[in-house]
C-alpha cells in the first residue's frame, strides 16, 4: 500500500477560510475577537512560532496584541502582565509562549490565566473539563489533528487509537479527545513494553515523542492513519556544511509504503497548530459573550 499524503497546509488553509467568514459575521455585531501573545527572551523559534501566529491573527480580521519581554523579566512581572489581560476586554485569547526562562515557573503563569481566555488549553480547570467530557478550551495541536482525522474518516468510533507520548500539551488530551469520539486509546510512553507490537494494533497512530524517524515502516499496521506531532530540528550535511533540517518522530517513506494515510513534516499536522489557535480564540470570544460555540 502506499498512504495518501494528508495535506495538512490546505486543510488549515481552509479551516482559516472558515474562522474568517464566522469573525466577519462577528464585526457586523461590533465583536472583534482579540488574541494576546506574550513572549519571554529570544528563543529563535519561539521567534518565529509567534511572528506567525501574529500574521495569522491579523489575515483572518482578529486583532493581535504582541507582548516581548526580555529574558531577565521576573515572575512577578510576567504575573503582573497576565493579570493585566485577564481584565482587558480587548483580549479573548492569551498565550504564554513555552518554553519561558528558567526564572520563572511555568506553570504558576498558565494556572494564573482566566480559563476562558486560555487558548492553548493548558489551565488545569480545561485540562479537567477535557478530561470530564465538558466544554472546555482544547490544546491546539491535539484538536489540529482530531479535524484531521474527522475530514479524513468521519466518525472514529471503535477505531483502536494509539497515542505515543504522555505529555500535558499532546500525548494526555490527544489520548481525551479521541475517547470522547469512542475510540479504544492506549498512551503508549518510554516504558511501554513492545511498543511496535502495541503500534500495530492501531488503526490510528499518533507520534508525539521527540525522537526523529522512531516509527518504521514495521509498527504500522497495513492501511493506518498516522499523525506525526514531531518537530524534531536535525543535522542534514547533505544540504551543506552545518545544514539542518526538520524531521517528524515518523519515518516517512517506510511508514507511507505501509499505511492507508500519513502526514508529512512540515506541511501536515504543524500548520493545523497555529489554525487551531485562531479557532480556539473566536471559540474563546463567542463563549465570554454568551454567543454559541462556533462549529467549525
Ligand atoms: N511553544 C511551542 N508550542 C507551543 C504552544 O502550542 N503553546 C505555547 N504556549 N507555547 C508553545
Amino acid at each position: 500500500m502506499t498512504a495518501a499524503i494528508i495535506d495538512g497546509k490546505a486543510a488549515a488553509a481552509a479551516l482559516r477560510q472558515r474562522i474568517g467568514a464566522r469573525v466577519g459575521e462577528l464585526a457586523k455585531q461590533g465583536v472583534t475577537p482579540g488574541l494576546a501573545v506574550v513572549l519571554v527572551g529570544e528563543n529563535p523559534a519561539s521567534q518565529v512560532y509567534v511572528r506567525s501566529k501574529a500574521k495569522q491573527t491579523v489575515e483572518a480580521g482578529m486583532r493581535s496584541f504582541e507582548h516581548k519581554l526580555p529574558a531577565d523579566t521576573s515572575e512577578q512581572d510576567l504575573l503582573a502582565l497576565v493579570g493585566r489581560l485577564n481584565a482587558d476586554e480587548a483580549v479573548d485569547g492569551i498565550l504564554v509562549q513555552l518554553p519561558l526562562p528558567a526564572q520563572i515557573n511555568a506553570e504558576l503563569v498558565l494556572e494564573a490565566i482566566d480559563p476562558r481566555k486560555d487558548v492553548d488549553g493548558f489551565h488545569p480547570v480545561n485540562a479537567g473539563r477535557l478530561a470530564s467530557g465538558a466544554p472546555s478550551l482544547v490544546p491546539c495541536t491535539p484538536l489540529g489533528c482530531l479535524m484531521l482525522l474527522r475530514d479524513l474518516k468521519g466518525d472514529l468510533a471503535g477505531l483502536e487509537a494509539v497515542v505515543i507520548g504522555r505529555s500535558n500539551i499532546v500525548g494526555k488530551p490527544m489520548a481525551a479527545l479521541l475517547t470522547a469520539e469512542s475510540c479504544t486509546v492506549t498512551i503508549a510512553h518510554s516504558k511501554t513494553r513492545d511498543l511496535p507490537a502495541v503500534c500495530r494494533r492501531a488503526d490510528i497512530l499518533v507520534a508525539a515523542v521527540g525522537r526523529p524517524g522512531m516509527v518504521t515502516g514495521d509498527w504500522v499496521k497495513p492501511g493506518a492513519i498516522v499523525l506525526d506531532v514531531g518537530i524534531n530540528r536535525v543535522s542534514a550535511p547533505e544540504l551543506g556544511e552545518g545544514k539542518t533540517r526538520i524531521v517528524g518522530d515518523v519515518d516517512f517513506a517506510s511508514c507511507a509504503a505501509v499505511a492507508g494515510a500519513i502526514t508529512p513534516v512540515p506541511g501536515g499536522v504543524g500548520p493545523m497548530t497555529i489554525a487551531c489557535l485562531l479557532a480556539n480564540t473566536l471559540t474563546a470570544a463567542c463563549m465570554r459573550r454568551g454567543l454559541p460555540k462556533p462549529v467549525l
